[in-house]
């Protein structure tokens, strides 16, 4: 197939184009910076400039490129600012996950293409109650958390606005195996506590994973929902402390509640202590999909054991 993929130059969208060439799809990758342009023609796709925040510029890349099947990567978060508010530091990505799904899906109609995969996102999502590990069937949380509100509802809008149009959104863990990921420098600093009892569940996926996922995807029917995650949602007690020995740092510091709101906002509370994880069944079942990296337990001292990390970020 010929597949346009939005946001071919991020973290995710950079593990796609090689798997996906390997499966034997012609790839145009799209990014907006000229270093971004750079690293997509690297990876053997033609790069194609494009602001998905342009729904003019988005349809005339569409029709201009005629693909048979269309991934949004698309997010901006390689420079956000992290502070207690999370609709600030996601106020782009909350735009490319609305107006850009928009406009995406849009031009996929004009152009007449029926395959549309998206990325979004699954941990914290899911309503704060019963067990700690939710199916795509449990309700979403109704009353996220202060200063959240946008964030839960971009992503909501993209999920609802991508299956409405018959294709698949991938509800995707926290990635880990990038040189910038975000964790990183924050747990190697102990900026990263964990909060009160710590039993805020998490759940991770290998970008490695995640990329083989969405080429499962592509050749999958829509409309649905999938979470892709590891097999092993874990409280903030017990994945944190693994995560700092990978990294060669002290163990993580404990924080009260009261602490951590006041240095890191009530988000950064919830997700802490009451974040319910994801089941990954549904995709297995349905996509024949299997996790390289079972679980971070295993993932990540393979990427970042022996000081890889340190070495990377400097
Ligand atoms: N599920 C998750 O945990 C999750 C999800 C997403 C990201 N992240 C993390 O966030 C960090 C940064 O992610 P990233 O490296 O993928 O960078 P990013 O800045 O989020 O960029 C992702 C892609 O979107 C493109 N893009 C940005 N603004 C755009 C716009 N207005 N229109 C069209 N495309 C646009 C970028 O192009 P250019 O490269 O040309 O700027 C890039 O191809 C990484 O640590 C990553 O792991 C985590």
């Amino acid at each position: 197939m010929r597949v346009l993929v939005a946001g071919a130059s991020g973290a995710l969208g950079s593990r796609l184009v090689p798997q996906l060439i390997e499966a034997g799809h012609e790839v145009i990758g799209t990014h907006t910076s000229s270093a971004g342009g750079e690293r997509v023609r690297a990876l053997g796709a033609r790069p194609l400039s494009l602001d998905l925040l342009d729904p003019g510029a988005v349809s005339r890349a569409v029709l201009g490129s005629e693909p048979e099947a269309i991934v949004h990567q698309a997010t901006a978060l390689a420079k956000s600012d992290w502070g207690k508010s999370l609709d600030k530091a996601f106020a782009t990505t909350n735009r490319l996950r609305t107006e850009g799904t928009d406009a995406l899906l849009a031009a996929a109609g004009e152009a007449g293409v029926s395959r549309f995969v998206g990325q979004s996102f699954a941990p914290y999502r899911y309503a704060r109650v019963g067990g700690p590990v939710k199916t795509e069937q449990d309700p979403l949380d109704p009353t996220p958390p202060a200063h959240a509100e946008e964030t839960y509802a971009a992503m909501t809008h993209l999920d609802e606005a991508v299956t409405a149009a018959g294709g698949i959104a991938l509800r995707f863990g926290g990635f880990y195996g990038a040189d910038n990921d975000g964790l990183v420098e924050p747990v190697r600093k102990r900026k990263f506590p964990i909060v009160g009892a710590g039993g805020g569940v998490m759940s991770f996926i290998h970008l490695d994973d995640a990329a083989a996922a969405t080429v499962l995807a592509l050749e999958h029917d829509g409309p649905a929902i999938y979470n892709l995650v590891d097999d092993e949602p874990a409280p903030v007690r017990e994945w944190l402390p693994v995560l700092a020995q990978a990294l060669g740092a002290e163990p993580p510091r404990r924080f009260p509640r009261w602490l951590a709101r006041l240095f890191a906002g009530e988000a950064a509370v919830v997700m802490g202590t009451e974040a319910r994880g994801a089941s990954n069944a549904k995709a297995k079942r349905e996509l024949g999909w299997l996790p390289r990296y079972a679980s971070w337990r295993q993932g990540f001292p393979a990427v970042y054991g022996n000081g890889a990390a340190r070495a990377r970020v400097g």
